[in-house]
């Protein structure tokens, strides 16, 4: 089971990750999103990053996510009768009557779900939810052995401000890796101004992290076909140098029943 994100952390979400990740996925997934064939369904939909400029754009999208912080935010950005496109849920164990042309978890969404067992029950939740046909698209980060073996100092990766004159900073620190347990112990400070002076939240999650065979063996038990696997969001090959898993997956044509000879 994913952990929820905290308010502070779906407060300053939007901040943060406009500078630290705008840039990187914007333009493929959004691409994907509006020239879909049908309803599309965003899973770990967070704030909306994506999701509201996609409803903009005109797509027909919807959008889960298991952190009710993160729904609320994204909500509050969506014109009213919008609104109900959006709603908590486990993509884990996934169940809707709804069918998707298109299915995709943008921003390392997976590296939440620990256990072979829940990965797989999410893939296969997935392809129940998807049109024959339809695709899965999610990434995931390439692990930095130097990152696994030392961990991370606590570094300021953003310096700026939260509202006019309010100024926001972000710590982020890792130990080194659990490599039995594949993850990285990730800590995370928010440090802003209010009225009353200076706050603080603090923050720790394990992320999961996956190397390439594990993700085309995964995708292999699960109940979808794994269509493309690059190592970044233009399409390049996976190589020593690549940062980003980008995996296309498809939900292939129902196996007609074998009725005998005619
Ligand atoms: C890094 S954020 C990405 C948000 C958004 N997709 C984006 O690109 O900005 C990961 C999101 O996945 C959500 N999440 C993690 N595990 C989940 C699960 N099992 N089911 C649904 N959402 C999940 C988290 O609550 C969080 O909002």
């Amino acid at each position: 089971m994913s952990e929820s994100y905290p308010d502070f952390v779906a407060r300053f979400y939007d901040p943060v990750y406009a500078r630290v990740r705008d840039g990187v996925d914007n333009d493929y997934y959004l691409e994907a999103i509006t020239s879909a064939p049908g309803p599309v369904l965003e899973i770990g939909v967070g704030t909306g990053r994506l999701f509201a400029e996609a409803l903009r754009r005109g797509a027909d999208v919807h959008g889960i996510d298991l952190s009710p912080a993160m729904v609320e935010r994204c909500r509050e950005k969506l014109p009213a009768e919008a609104r109900e496109r959006v709603w908590v849920e486990d993509a884990v164990g996934l169940r809707t009557d709804r069918r998707f042309s298109l299915i995709v978890a943008p921003f390392r969404v997976l590296s939440h779900v620990h256990t072979p067992d829940d990965q797989i029950r999410l893939l296969d939740a997935v392809h129940g939810a998807l049109l024959p046909g339809g695709r899965f698209i999610f990434d995931l980060y390439v692990p930095s052995l130097k990152l696994l073996l030392e961990g991370m100092p606590e570094t300021c990766d953003f310096d700026g401000e939260h509202a006019p004159g309010r100024r926001l900073r972000r710590f982020v620190s890792s130990d080194p890796a659990d490599l039995a347990r594949q993850t990285n112990h990730v800590r995370m400070g928010f440090v802003w101004d209010e009225d009353d002076g200076e706050h603080r939240g603090d923050w720790e999650l394990d992320m999961r992290f996956f190397f390439r065979f594990e993700i085309e063996h995964l995708v292999a038990r699960s109940r979808l076909e794994l269509a493309t696997l690059h190592g970044d969001f233009a399409g390049g090959a996976l190589t020593a140098e690549s940062r980003e898993y980008v995996v296309v997956c498809r939900r292939g044509a129902p196996v007609k029943p074998f009725r005998g000879p005619e």
